[in-house]
Parts: structure tokens; sequence; C-alpha cells
């Protein structure tokens, strides 16, 4: 049976220890402040958007809600982000994804200030990950790498397998798998004989967005497992990209769905706000 490794209880230490350097910043007269921007009523930003804003609350960060129609206009989406850019008040800029069809992601990704980029997204801070200068991290990435870190599982010289090349999850989870120290392999869609190299992993981190894909014989006995999937299973309960109950009676140590990644994306978001004024 596998420890479970609990991204509740380890999200809830960093936010307090984040709580406790943001009141001390308070006492030298600094305040954070963090706009979020959503584009339209999607039900899962909803959900996102709102646990993003009550994080904020309880660490003693401020939040600034815009909140734009469905219509509007990209020159006008782009406008919001040079004037939040220039604002002297605003220390962090978050744009919910996904944005309707006709605004171009990448464009407004790009036209945020990489001084306010708390997500972690501009291709100026991909590009400091990569080559290991400071700069803001991907937020899920780096969640996982906290969990790893504080249930005491070294990531120096293990075998690391990452399944899912996103730009959000993915791609970052191997630049910062390597500044542990381990050996990654990248895994995807047209990747042969899947198994073969998710059974080489010590650390096995699964983020191929398909419910319940990944079983126990994808798993080498005694592997840690971390799941970032999220989904409805046929009961409408919330399940990741893996058959938990299978990989927790073989595995050393798993994540489970809810609990696991998903609130370190969360308190990963509020320790970047925090980042852009310690710099
Ligand atoms: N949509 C889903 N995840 C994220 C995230 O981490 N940041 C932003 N901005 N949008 C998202």
């Amino acid at each position: 049976m596998a420890q479970l490794i609990d991204g509740k209880r380890i999200s809830k230490e960093i936010k307090d220890e984040l709580k406790a350097e943001v009141d001390a910043l308070k006492g030298r007269g600094i305040q954070i402040c963090l706009a979020v921007v959503q584009v339209g009523q999607d039900p899962a930003s909803c959900v996102y958007v709102n646990n993003k804003k009550k994080a904020c609350a309880y660490i003693g960060i401020e939040s600034e809600s815009y909140e734009l129609p469905d219509e509007v206009s990209e020159e006008e989406l782009l406008a919001l982000v040079d004037r939040l850019n220039h604002s002297e008040h605003v220390n962090g800029i978050l744009v919910q994804l996904p944005l309707p069809a006709h605004i171009d992601e990448d464009k407004i990704i790009r036209a945020i200030s990489p001084d306010k980029d708390v997500d972690g997204f501009h291709p100026v801070s991909v590009g400091r990950l990569w080559i290991g200068e400071p700069g803001f991290l991907s937020c899920t990435p780096a969640g996982i790498i906290q969990l790893l870190k504080r249930s005491g599982i070294s990531m120096d010289g293990k075998e690391c397998v990452v399944v899912g090349r996103s730009n959000i999850v993915g791609k970052p989870m191997a630049a910062l798998l390597l500044r542990e120290h381990a050996t990654v392999t990248m895994a995807h869609s047209h990747t042969k004989n899947l198994w073969e190299i998710t059974k080489r992993a010590d650390i096995l981190i699964v983020a191929i967005g398909k419910r319940q894909f990944i079983d126990a014989g994808y798993v080498k006995e005694g592997a840690v497992v971390i799941d970032v999937g999220m989904h409805r299973d046929d009961n409408n309960k919330l399940c990741g990209d893996i058959v938990f109950d299978e990989i927790f009676e073989k595995a050393s140590a798993v994540t489970p769905v809810p609990g696991g990644v998903g609130p370190m994306t969360i308190a990963m978001l509020m320790n970047n706000c925090v980042e852009a004024v310690r710099k």
C-alpha cells in the first residue's frame, strides 16, 4: 500500500508560510495585488478563479477582478493587459485560460509583462526556466516539485517519466525535474509501447488528460505516481488520469484526486505573487 501524498495539507503549509511572509511585508508597508482577468463565464474557469481569489484573501494578497463579456475584442483585452502592465498598484497579472476562439491566447500571454507573469507562461519565463535563471515558474509543475520535496522524495539521479507534453505542465515539468538532477524521459500520445517507458519510472508524472488511462500495468512496483488529471467518473465523482485503487496497491507513494496536485497549483500561484515583490 502506498503513502498518500497529501496536497491539501502541503498546500496549506505553503500558504501559511506565505501568509507570514506577506504579514512581514505589510509591516514594511509593502502590499501585494494580483489582477485576475476572466473572459466569459465558463463554469470550470469560475471555480478556478474563485479558488484563486479565496487563496489571495487567506494569505493577505489583494485581488482585483476584471470580468469581461465573451464578446470582448482582442484589442480591448490587450488594452486592459497594457493598463495592468503599467499600473504601479498591480504586481501580478493572471488571465484565466481558455479564452474564446476569436482571441489569440499566445498573443495575450506575450502581452503580459514578464515582471508580472505569475502564471509563468510568457516565453521569457519559459526561457529563464530552461537555462536555470531565476524567474516565475509554471504553477502546476512547481507544485509537484514541492509535493515531492515535502514528502521526503528525492529526485536526484532518479528515472522520471513525464507523460504529456503540454506547455503548461509536461514541458516545464521536465525542465524542473532536470534542475533537481533527475534523468527525464518525456512520453506522449505518439509514444510507442508506452508501458515499456512508464515501467522504467521511479517517479511517474501523468498529465495526459485522459480519464483513468494509466492502470497498474504501466507502473513499476514501488514507484511514486503523481496524477495531474481532473475528470468526472460515471458517478460524477472527481477522478484523475490514473486508476487510483490499483496503483495505490502497487506504488510506494501516490497523489489522490481531488486533494493532490490541484491545491498545489494555487499555492504556487500565491508564491509567484509574493515572488513578484521579493525580486
Ligand atoms: N486554466 C487552467 N489552468 C490555468 C492556469 O494555471 N492559469 C491560467 N491562467 N489559466 C488556466
